[in-house]
């Protein structure tokens, strides 16, 4: 496994590689790996010739400098757990490479980016898809692998590849999770013994709310999913939405689209957990 720090040498490897016509995947990452990254590394892997990691915290899509600076790094335990996954290629670069110029590019996402994680935290797609689009043009993949965990973000992701009309796949990947059902996320470190054991009550109550869709509304479900969750003590529910799996607006009947979602976000004391559900598909 090779780590590359600067553009210029990843672009080399990256031509090289592209000239014996093999193909290659990349997986985009902030670095702190869990099993849900490295489930990612392997599809990547398995689906391409050549795997590329890239593990940099970035800068632009967060909000709120203290989370910035806060944001776990653990670059040496990555980089033996990217080795043992399969990866080819980790890009590890620093802030200056990436930013040599400060990004001045503003996306538009129209309505994707105006409800849930786009509405609580303004800004931070706009800095996702700079970060990415960067990533797009110094790798030029021929896949590029994402977690359902952040469902929106590959919607933005999915619409941006498309504005730019990059030639490459989107592999949209399911959420990786505990046995308990807990979604996998590098903030679950931070939870209490005690805040993981109340926190699965989360995804428990996401599946039981997919059991029963055929018994209840729409609005009936938000309501009881909400009610649920939030009649746990250290558990509050900041949104919890219906929608369209491609448009991300709200839904009203079940027979509204082919893809319909459910997307949470819980305070579990101050550790912010998103999830989410699909109902169909
Ligand atoms: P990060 O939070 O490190 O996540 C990297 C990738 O891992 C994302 O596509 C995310 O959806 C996926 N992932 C995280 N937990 C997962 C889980 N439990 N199951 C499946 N996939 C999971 O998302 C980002 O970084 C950044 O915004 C990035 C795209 C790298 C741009 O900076």
């Amino acid at each position: 496994m090779k780590i590359v720090n600067k553009v210029v040498d990843l672009q080399k490897e990256i031509s090289l590689l592209k000239e014996q016509g093999l193909r290659v995947g990349l997986v985009p990452t902030m670095g702190a790996l869990h099993e849900g990254h490295l489930h990612l590394v392997t599809l990547c892997k398995e689906q391409n010739d050549v795997c590329v990691v890239s593990v940099f915290v970035n800068p632009t899509q967060f909000n709120n400098k203290e989370d910035l600076e806060k944001y776990p790094r653990t670059p040496e335990q990555d980089c033996e757990k990217l080795k043992s996954a399969g990866c080819d290629i980790v890009f590890m670069p620093s802030v200056e490479e990436i930013y040599p110029e400060p990004d001045t590019r503003v996306f538009n996402f129209g309505a994707l980016e105006q409800v849930m994680e786009g509405k609580m935290r303004p800004g931070h797609f706009n800095g996702v898809a700079q970060i990415v689009s960067k990533l797009f043009y110094m790798v030029n993949p021929d896949k590029a692998y994402f977690g359902e965990k952040d469902f929106q973000q590959v919607a933005i992701i999915k619409n941006m590849v498309k504005q730019l009309n990059l030639p490459l796949t989107i592999v949209q990947v399911p959420i990786v999770r505990e046995k308990s059902g807990l979604a996998l996320s590098s903030r679950n470190m931070r939870l209490s013994k005690e805040q993981k054991i109340e926190a699965v009550n989360i995804s428990k109550t996401l599946f039981e709310s997919k059991e029963n869709m055929n018994k209840m509304s729409i609005q009936k479900t938000i309501d009881s999913v909400i009610e649920k969750i939030n009649s746990i003590p250290s558990l509050e529910v900041e949104y919890f939405q219906i929608v369209d799996g491609d448009t991300l607006q709200n839904v009203s009947a079940w027979n509204d689209s082919n893809y319909i979602v459910g997307c949470i976000t819980v305070y579990c004391g101050d550790v912010r957990l998103i999830d989410n559900i699909i109902y169909k598909h």
